[in-house]
């Protein structure tokens, strides 16, 4: 395993930003930017499956969340507002009265500082006591490692010098027929969940789990990703499709296990998300709108990527009944994710 260090633009306040190439001896190379950690691209089997830009002003522009870590808190929080020890925090708002994402200028936007240790690329951004609300100055560090079996691992620690709320996560969208193929179609997704987290019409949890049983929300058999999105099913309706938390069978803290795979007809590609966090939010690119031009001038139009967000439940400092998000002073948070690749014959 290699890793490369390049310029790849900077920030409109000037702030030079590097792009690390991450190549395994099988050719498979992930680009990972220190704007927002996020990751620009990941070429596996000659096919690009990963939605990104070429540019810093098109990272700039677009509000997408485009393969970058999310945080401090991923998703949403109601109101923006929770209870931490009696006293209530107050987030900044970024979609509509709730918080997204860490808020106005959360974890994706932020520059970050690389260090590559031995064939890992180690990024780090520490986050000001008060920044977009949250209490505690906070320090994160996520680490990249793409291995010889094609499996991009991720590993996110983060420590703060008071209780604080923390829900990291990689918001990277994939389209396995390649970034820039169309649409979802002809890619099928199984999500070995019994439940999921109802949504409110903000796609705010209600706070119900539900079965998946009987309704469009049951991947725990595979199903094209399109073949029941567009359904008269109220959670859809809500989301405009997929947005939602579906919480893995077998949850056991500190625990790898497999959440979802994904499978393209087309190109053979078969990606599989491992994860020890109790959620994952499988969102089908709902919101994207094409309207900044992707990689190569590639078109993202709505539903032409899927993101698979390993995370705490949304919302999750507000219901007492969900797996608790609280970070205790002093105390290393530590989770991993992996996105694992491999390719089989394709039907065509
Ligand atoms: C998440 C949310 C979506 C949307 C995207 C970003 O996946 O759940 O509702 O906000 O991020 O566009």
């Amino acid at each position: 395993m290699e890793i490369k260090k390049q310029l790849f633009g900077q920030t409109k306040t000037g702030e030079a930003v590097f792009a690390f190439t991450l190549k395994n001896q099988a050719g498979t190379k992930a680009v990972i930017l220190t704007y927002g950690a996020a990751v620009q691209s990941l070429e596996f089997a000659g096919v690009d499956v990963i939605l990104g830009y070429d540019t810093m002003p098109d990272y700039e522009a677009q509000d997408k969340y485009m393969g970058a870590v999310a945080g401090r808190f991923a998703n949403r929080i109601g109101g923006g507002r929770f209870q931490l020890n009696g006293t209530e925090y107050t987030l900044c708002c970024n979609d509509g009265a709730n918080h997204l994402h860490g808020g106005i200028c959360g974890f994706d936007k932020k520059v970050w500082t690389a260090d590559v240790e031995e064939d890992t690329l180690c990024m780090r951004y520490t986050s000001p006591n008060g920044e977009e609300g949250y209490p505690g100055t906070l320090c994160t560090e996520v680490r990249y490692h793409l291995d010889e079996e094609n499996q991009l691992q991720i590993e996110y620690q983060a420590i703060c010098d008071t209780d604080t709320v923390l829900n990291l996560t990689n918001h990277s969208y994939f389209n396995l027929n390649g970034h820039g193929s169309g649409t979802l179609q002809g890619q099928e997704i199984q999500i070995f969940a019994d439940f999921y987290t109802e949504n409110d019409t903000a796609c705010l949890p209600t706070g119900v789990i539900a079965s998946v049983a009987d309704t469009p929300m049951d991947f725990r058999q595979p199903h094209e990703i399109l073949e029941r999105i567009d359904t008269d099913f109220v959670q859809l309706r809500h989301a405009g499709g997929y947005d939602h938390n579906w919480i893995p069978n077998c949850f056991v803290k500190e625990q790898m296990r497999k959440c979802a795979e994904v499978y393209a007809r087309k190109s053979g590609i078969r990606l599989a998300v491992f994860s020890d966090q109790p959620g994952i939010q499988f969102y089908t690119g709902n919101f994207l709108d094409g309207i900044v031009k992707g990689k190569k001038g590639a078109s993202y139009p709505r539903r032409s990527g899927f993101c698979l967000e390993t995370q705490g439940f949304p919302n999750a400092p507000n219901y007492g009944h969900f797996p608790s998000t609280v970070l205790r002073q002093g105390e290393w948070f530590r989770s991993r994710t992996v996105f694992a690749f491999t390719k089989e014959h394709p039907d065509t």
